[in-house]
């Protein structure tokens, strides 16, 4: 990455109060960034924006994703921080699990309209902003392996990151006209440090399939933000980053099918 192409940016990162968005306000704060740093909780926000060590600066944003009211009042305070809006990071999710024959109707709405109509919300928003203010800008949106490999408990998931990766992709044709870049950066298992979250078993199976041999770091899924928001990017557009150790190639869990 280029000596110093971030310092100054102005950048707003969804789910900023934990885990991946944390680390990717803190990569762009140690970029020399300006970070709206957005969540739905108010005090992780303000604590992301306390604990991340500059030479840039990030602002906590109390907020929901979810409505178009408030997602118009995270963008203007947003600018009033900010000043412009050049990188948007749709991070933001929720992940329960239920199977299909005893969703709630809630469940099923709560996961698509955070996980999707949230990044809709806020993409629309940032770009009309960038487009109007002739500003050549980045929306990289987090996915997740589910866009592409089903998982049982996982349907309004995994609808909602396929959702999100076909969004970006239409958005990616759509702005190219305006020079603003969109993308996808999908993770794989990312330790984010809520292993008692997650069934042991569910863990150790994910794991057995991941050539790299272990969990994904936030700071890694962070570096392929950035890489997509730099100058080394710069051909790079309605494209899909799996950072996953190698999980989403394929079955690694299978032996070699040769011999006996
Ligand atoms: N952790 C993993 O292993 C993993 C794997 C694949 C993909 N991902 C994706 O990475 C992203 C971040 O995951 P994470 O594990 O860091 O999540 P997390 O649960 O640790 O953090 C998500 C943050 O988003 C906030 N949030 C939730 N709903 C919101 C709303 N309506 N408006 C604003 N903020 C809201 C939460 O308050 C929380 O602070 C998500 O898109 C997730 O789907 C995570």
């Amino acid at each position: 990455m280029s000596e110093g192409e971030f310092a100054a940016r102005r950048v707003v990162v969804t789910g900023a109060g934990a885990g991946i968005g944390r680390a990717i306000t803190a990569a762009f704060v140690r970029e020399g960034a300006w970070v709206a740093a957005v969540d739905l909780v108010a005090e992780r926000a303000a604590e992301t924006a306390a604990i991340v060590e500059g030479p840039g600066r990030a602002f906590g944003i109390a907020g929901d994703i979810r409505a178009s009211r408030s997602v118009d009042r995270i963008v203007e305070e947003a600018l009033g921080h900010l000043g412009r809006i050049e990188v948007l990071v749709n991070n933001a999710a929720i992940y329960p699990n239920c199977p299909v024959l005893e969703m709630p109707d809630e469940q099923w709405d709560a996961v698509i309209e955070t996980n999707l109509r949230g990044p809709f919300l806020m993409s629309r928003a940032a770009a009309r902003q960038m487009v109007a203010g002739g500003i050549r800008g980045h929306i990289v949106s987090v996915a997740s392996g589910a866009y592409k490999s089903a998982r049982r408990g996982a349907s309004h998931y995994c609808a909602s990151k396929a959702g999100v990766v076909m969004l970006s992709k239409v958005l990616a044709q759509e702005l190219a006209e305006h020079g603003i870049h969109v993308n996808v950066v999908s993770p794989g298992l990312i330790d984010v440090g809520r292993r008692g979250d997650v069934n042991p078993t569910y863990r150790e199976t994910l794991l057995r399939n991941i050539p790299w041999g272990r969990m994904g770091r936030p700071s890694e899924i962070a570096d392929a933000v950035l890489f997509l928001c730099s100058r080394r990017a710069e051909y790079v557009t309605g494209a899909v980053l799996d950072v996953d150790g190698g999980s989403g190639a394929g079955r690694f869990f299978l032996p070699y099918s040769r011999g006996a």
